[in-house]
């Protein structure tokens, strides 16, 4: 399984809506072996979306089980044909991204989210995440949108910060 390249902030290639995924098969399983290693190979790697890597489809996966800040988490989730259809709460934080990897941002994010997705084999399931880990959800889902967080800072000036340091 290989490392993928990550496409970087700004190849209009991470501006593109991602297609809905209909074949359950065994590239599926490949492409979610590989944004896993990509993503563990990454600096600071709690999540990451198939458009980083040149792949546009609404795959993502986020694990937040090795963040630095410990928090309540799912471990590993595949998300696949993901959508949010419950949120609350709201809350401003630190984020960064694989695709900027020069800066972090204060965005703001719902802090407790409902996601339905699709696993790996096609069947339907929920998720309930609140906190670190509904920031990191909320973050790779709108890769599918071509949304980076730099789209959703209030202020470029005052909520974008260049990276000291990784993790
Ligand atoms: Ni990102």
């Amino acid at each position: 399984m290989p490392i993928l390249p990550i496409l970087t902030y700004p190849d209009p290639r991470l501006k593109r809506i991602a297609e809905p995924v209909t074949d359950f098969g065994p590239d599926l399983a490949a492409l979610l072996g590989d944004l896993a290693e990509t993503m563990a190979a990454g600096p600071g790697g709690v999540g990451i979306a198939a458009p980083q890597v040149d792949r546009c489809v609404r795959i993502c996966l986020v694990d937040c089980s090795k963040s630095r800040r410990p928090c309540v988490n799912h471990g590993l989730l595949e998300l696949i044909n993901p959508e949010i259809v419950e949120w609350s709460g709201m809350e401003v934080g630190r984020e960064g991204c694989m695709s900027l990897p020069d800066f972090t941002a204060n965005v703001v994010r719902a802090t407790e989210v409902v996601c339905q997705y699709q696993d790996r084999e096609g069947n339907e399931q929920v998720a309930h995440a609140e906190g670190f880990e509904a920031r990191a959800l909320q973050h790779e889902l709108d890769h599918l949108e071509g949304t980076l967080f730099i789209d959703r800072v209030v202020s470029k000036k005052r909520d974008v910060f260049p990276r000291k340091r990784y993790r």
